[in-house]
């Protein structure tokens, strides 16, 4: 009889902050994995400046999956291989927005199938109403004055509002 082995997917990235995009990904990545790990890099492959340090990063993400006990949020430092080999991880998830994305995840996903060959990437779309969600732009219109409410949970809100001292 074969042992059946429970699949961990990781969902790696900056999440600075989590968007209702990132949730939606983890959330169909829970239908194809039994557990999963949203790890939050230390050392992203685009030199960026972060709005939250790692720390709060985890944080959000943790009250934004309260009560759900299959996933698990944690920040990594070094390669992603790596960490994913230490967590018994075999599937990187990453979501594609738009062609325009492509080259950037085509990329990752071969660097790190070099790097362990034992990782396989998946690509999920989002929901299409998230398709022009990005953190980045989130941090921007935050920081300008304008509403986010609709893009983040309302724990990442309070953060942001709190952060930009509102
Ligand atoms: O949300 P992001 O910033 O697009 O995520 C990029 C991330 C964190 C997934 C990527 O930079 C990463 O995997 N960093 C960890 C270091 C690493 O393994 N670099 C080589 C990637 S091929």
């Amino acid at each position: 009889m074969s042992a059946i082995k429970s699949l961990v997917a990781i969902y790696p990235g900056s999440f600075d902050p989590i968007t209702r995009g990132h949730e939606d990904i983890a959330r169909r990545t829970l239908r194809i994995a039994d557990t999963l790990l949203v790890a939050v890099a230390h050392t992203s492959s685009q030199a960026k400046k972060s709005l939250f340090p790692v720390e709060e990063r985890v944080e959000m993400i943790r009250e934004v999956f309260r009560g759900e006990d299959r996933v698990e949020a944690v920040a990594f430092d070094g390669l992603l291989v790596d960490f994913a080999r230490q967590r018994g991880a075999r599937m990187v998830i990453r979501g594609l927005r738009a062609v325009s994305d492509f080259e950037y995840e085509l990329q990752m996903a071969q660097m790190n199938r070099e790097l362990w060959s034992g990782l396989e990437t998946v690509f999920l779309a989002p929901e299409v109403d998230f398709s022009f969600l990005s953190s980045s732009l989130v941090r921007e219109v935050a920081g300008l004055g304008g509403d986010v409410e609709r893009f983040v949970s309302p724990a990442v809100l309070a953060r942001l509002n709190r952060k930009l001292g509102r």
